[in-house]
């Protein structure tokens, strides 16, 4: 086997492996129950990850491969118009059958068929498609997560999913500082070597006008100065279409926050938990990060200014695999732009639309992203329920402005002249 199709079987069975971890505290039922329209059960997916390898990869490319179950394409297909009808997303947690069981000899099955067709001789397309295969279960990955966030969120015993529940809370917020960035062309996206996807490229170039961007993202403390300022009740610092949304679905504080005793507490993947002031406010929709902002005297970054600021940093920062699955505070006495990446997705003020000479994927992978921009803004960085190696500057994730049950946070800019505050 060449050493690309290694290194790719290696990706492949690291990918397999971290959602088995991820889902192993689920019973049948946790895996099973969908809290909302926009979740879908740990159990789905589980599936539908492997179901993406089979119509993407095995299907087309495999002539010995046998379909494990050919109901399979109606149950766990997403929205690929191109692959067939489909069970109807809202309606995803109504499969109680089949059971986790089966979903876990599914996976053995795909896994099995994936790695004997990569020691046999593939062309790059087949290594290319599963290596899409990887990335698109590590998206999952932590879809994984935020799902399992929002039932367990609903549940009156509100469950931890980590267990022990590290302690949280202790730090001390730090100062926000701001770093200035000069005007002019600069280059973002995906250049042509390496993995990205289709929405991440082709490179262009962009002018920019001088700017600046907070050190670190807003605190919790920040969010409870915006709350007690009257931050949700005032109509002059919302967009009309979120001050809509913030008197219908009543929002008064980020989500999954409640009031007791005059402390605010918060649903967490360890539990209820008191809210740390010094760490990152999080589960906060694009409206919100942008009435903050205002009421900030500042503005959200684009996505080409966040992109510039984040290509000479390294891609670390506090992501799924330190193990807390929560954001954690600045560090301390440390220069230079924190916490870009991992913590929280960073909203942009950018829509979530095609490069110039944007060309989408071939075949059903066409369907991936290209079809969504429409109505959705790009957030950047990663969280601390991405994997590390899903990562890079150029990496664009979208979400309707609205969405709330992501680990989605703020990071300020301003022009770099606005002398306001
Ligand atoms: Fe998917």
């Amino acid at each position: 086997m060449s050493s690309g199709k290694t290194e790719i079987l290696v990706q492949f069975q690291k990918a397999r492996a971290a959602s088995r971890r991820l889902a192993a505290p689920l019973t049948d039922a946790d895996a099973t129950v969908q809290s909302m329209p926009d979740a879908s059960p740990a159990k789905w997916h589980l599936a539908h990850t492997t179901w993406f390898f089979e119509a993407m990869v095995l299907e087309p490319f495999s002539r010995s491969y046998r379909v494990f179950d050919p109901n399979f394409n109606f149950l766990f297909n997403s929205y690929y118009e191109t692959l067939g009808a489909r069970q109807p997303r809202p309606r995803r947690g109504m499969l109680t059958r089949p059971t986790l069981e089966q979903i876990h000899a599914y996976r053995d099955h795909v896994d099995a068929a994936i790695e004997d067709l990569l020691r046999r001789e593939t062309s790059d397309r087949v290594a290319a498609s599963i290596e899409l295969g990887c990335h698109h279960e590590q998206q999952h990955q932590e879809l994984l997560l935020t799902d399992i966030l929002h039932l367990f969120a609903q549940n009156p015993l509100r469950p931890a999913y980590l267990d022990p529940a590290p302690d949280a809370g202790g730090a001390e917020p730090t100062a926000m500082a701001y770093e200035n960035f000069a005007g002019g062309i600069a280059e973002s996206g995906a250049g042509d070597e390496g993995f990205a996807f289709d929405c991440e490229r082709p490179r262009r170039r962009v002018l920019i006008e001088p700017y600046r961007l907070a050190d670190r993202l807003v605190t919790n403390g920040e969010w409870m100065e915006f709350i007690a300022d009257d931050g949700y009740r005032q109509p002059l610092l919302w967009l009309s279409e979120g001050w809509a949304k913030c008197l219908d679905g009543q929002w008064s504080a980020p989500l999954y926050w409640e009031e007791r005793d005059g402390e605010f507490w918060t649903m967490t993947l360890s539990g209820f938990q008191r809210v740390d002031p010094a760490a990152p406010a999080v589960h906060i929709s694009f409206f919100e990060a942008d009435a903050f902002a205002r009421w900030s005297n500042r503005r959200l970054p684009t996505e080409a200014e966040w992109e510039r600021a984040a290509e000479p940093l390294d891609v670390e920062g506090n992501f799924v695999e330190s193990g807390l699955m929560r954001p954690s505070p600045a560090t301390a006495g440390q220069n230079g732009l924190r916490q870009m990446f991992g913590d929280v997705w960073e909203w942009t003020c950018s829509p979530f639309s095609p490069y110039p000479r944007f060309r989408p994927a071939e075949g059903a992978a066409g369907e991936y992203n290209g079809k969504f921009m429409c109505g959705q803004f790009v957030l950047r960085g990663g969280s601390c329920a991405t994997p590390q190696s899903h990562m890079r500057a150029t990496y664009r994730n979208f979400f309707p402005p609205d969405a709330r049950w992501q680990f989605s946070g703020v990071r300020l800019a301003g022009d770099a002249d606005d002398d306001r505050r």
